[in-house]
């Protein structure tokens, strides 16, 4: 049977974080599974993120995967804490469920020079706070500022983050957290959506502003974890193959999913529930 590590996102956004996974180990076998079909995620309440990722996880896990990245911030901030404590207890032991908050937060005030860094995220992520807890634990001296970006998501799921009005409401959002500290050196694109809006947010702060992705950190991550549970990697297969599911129909996942990836893709359709 194929064990594919299962890769989870509500819509494209978790493509971001699949593309550096795949670059960073290409012989591993990955599952993408977008729930479309309910994303966004970002402006739902806890009960139903919780309720909707239990669900994606159970299906990752019915499909072979022993291993399941939630490469989703709002699944992370959400979810990922009761299903650790309250689901996986429940089922096989060796099976792991790992967020994308807690690597990126590891990381983040080794980047900053001035110790101000801001956070751009769904409202759903910014609520919970789980980016100013966990970064506190490993750098207590640094300053976080944080702006909830609700529009973010449809623009970019919709592809018309490029327009004029779609600028407009990415500036807007952007010059709103920067405001709120000008010591800000630093921005995390705390949502795996907004890569995609990288260029664009640079243009808006400048070369002093390092704008902050997760791919390539999620997937460092990733790979340590990997050498450091050998048994579990062990059970992993290694194909180098990727096979991606969609809540919604495959062929709008396969149109738009090429877009994220620059490459053409080949989606199956399944309900979750
Ligand atoms: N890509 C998801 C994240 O990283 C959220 C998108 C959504 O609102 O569904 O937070």
């Amino acid at each position: 049977m194929k064990k594919p590590i299962g890769v989870f996102d509500s819509g494209y956004g978790g493509l971001t974080i699949l593309a550096d996974l795949q670059k960073k180990l290409p012989e591993y076998d990955f599952l993408y599974l977008g729930d479309n079909a309910r994303a966004p995620y970002g402006s739902r309440s806890f009960d139903v993120v919780y309720e909707f990722t239990l669900q994606a996880v159970e299906f990752l896990f019915s499909q072979g995967c022993e291993l399941i990245i939630l490469a989703c911030n709002t699944a992370s901030a959400k979810a990922l804490r009761t299903i650790q404590q309250n689901y996986l207890p429940t089922i096989e032991a060796h099976k792991r469920v790992l967020g994308v908050i807690r690597p990126t937060s590891e990381i983040i005030g080794s980047i900053t020079q001035t110790k101000h860094i801001g956070i751009l995220a769904t409202e759903g992520t910014i609520k919970s706070d789980s980016y100013r807890l966990e970064i506190e634990k490993f750098f207590p001296e640094i300053e976080i500022s944080q702006k909830a970006c609700p529009m973010w998501v449809p623009l970019i799921e919709n592809q018309v983050y490029y327009q004029l009005g779609g600028k407009w409401f990415i500036e807007q959002d952007v010059m709103k957290l920067l405001a709120k500290d000008k010591a800000i050196d630093t921005l995390l694109l705390g949502c795996t959506h907004y890569p995609i809006v990288a260029e664009i947010i640079k243009e808006i702060v400048g070369e002093d502003i390092a704008v902050i992705t997760q791919g390539e950190i999620i997937a460092n991550s990733l790979s340590d974890y990997l050498d450091r549970h050998a048994s579990l990697a062990a059970m992993c297969t290694k194909n180098g193959e990727t096979y991606y599911f969609t809540t919604e129909t495959s062929h709008d996942f396969d149109k738009k999913a090429a877009a994220f990836l620059h490459r053409p893709i080949q989606s199956k359709h399944v309900v979750i529930r």
